[in-house]
């Protein structure tokens, strides 16, 4: 079989066995399903939460696809525990290839209503700790002239969304780093790329779910029509990861149904009238083989 149509070949170049992965704010939502997808690629697992307990069944869940995992505290809010958290990620496993730096917040209010605290909340922890903790994971990197870092942004960061002012300045300033680190450290084998999510349903997005109308309208702008599902992240979170992805850098890679390229109806419907397809058809996702 030649090279060009053998599976095994695509499939190594996306094998992380050896690769050590840090993913911050792990306990819940797309931090673990970051965190799964790179353990099912073949990495071993630093996980973090600002409490360790919350990460003890998902650690086990970890080492249950044989891979080494290790929990730490971390408070993206406070220099020393970040600090301590990449002294002891780089203790446990003796290098670190790949940071997510997943670990964020979000308050959502009218622009009148923000307050200076929920500002400095957002932004310290987004945008603050974003950089921080890559600096930190970085230094070992850069030593080690290898390295990946998936900076986790958001649709916000090339939208405008009212009652997102803060945050979406957070994930745009995100984005923005990952060009300006991807320059700095390009020359040491460390590639710097922005993962942007689109619109997911976890805890931090939850109350919007509940009301069924806001879900429809949510449907019905995006064109694959329905939002994020965890799994829809997990190509393209492997894939920034894998070695094979040497010659990107600075790059950010919606994930967001298509969301962003920002379409408006010009049409009074979407579906012309003698078409048989509804406008309102799920597409049908391809079956897992
Ligand atoms: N859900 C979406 O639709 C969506 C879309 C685009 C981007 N995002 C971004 O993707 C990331 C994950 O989103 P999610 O929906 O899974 O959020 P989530 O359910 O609220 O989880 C956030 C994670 O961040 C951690 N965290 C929060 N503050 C922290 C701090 N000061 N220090 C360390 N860790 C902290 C939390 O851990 P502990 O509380 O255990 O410490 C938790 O594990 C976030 O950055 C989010 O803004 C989400």
């Amino acid at each position: 079989m030649s090279e060009a149509t053998n599976p095994s070949a695509n499939a190594a170049l996306f094998d992380l066995t050896g690769r050590t992965a840090i993913v911050t704010g792990a306990s819940r939502g797309l931090g673990q399903g970051f965190a799964r997808a790179l353990a099912n690629a073949g990495a071993d697992l630093v996980i973090t939460s600002r409490d360790r307990k919350r990460l003890a069944p998902f650690e086990g869940e970890i080492r249950a696809l044989g891979r080494r995992a290790v929990s730490l505290e971390l408070d993206v809010r406070d220099l020393s525990s970040i600090t301590r958290m990449a002294a002891e990620a780089t203790a446990a496993f003796g290098h670190l290839d790949i940071l997510v730096n997943n670990a964020g917040c979000n308050v959502r209010k009218p622009a009148l209503d923000v307050t200076w605290d929920d500002w400095n909340l957002m932004l310290d922890t987004n945008l603050r700790g974003s950089f921080f903790v890559a600096q930190a994971v970085a230094r070992g990197m850069v030593e080690r002239r290898y390295g990946r870092i998936i900076n986790i942004s958001s649709v916000t960061s090339v939208s405008g969304y009212a009652g997102l002012g803060p945050y979406g300045a957070s994930r745009g300033g995100i984005r923005q780093l990952t060009m300006s680190l991807a320059d700095d450290w390009g020359k040491y084998g460390v590639t710097v790329n922005c993962l942007a999510p689109g619109w997911f349903h976890t805890e931090q997005t939850n109350a919007l779910y509940q009301d069924p109308a806001w879900v429809e309208y949510l449907c019905e702008r995006i064109p694959l029509k329905r939002p994020g599902e965890a799994h829809d992240l997990d190509s393209a979170v492997v894939f920034l990861a894998a070695e094979s992805s040497r010659y990107i850098t600075g790059q950010t890679l919606l994930v967001d149904g298509g969301i962003s390229v920002g379409a408006v109806r010009a049409l009074p419907s979407f579906a012309p009238v003698s078409s048989p397809i509804s406008k309102n058809a799920p597409i049908e996702k391809e079956p897992r083989k």
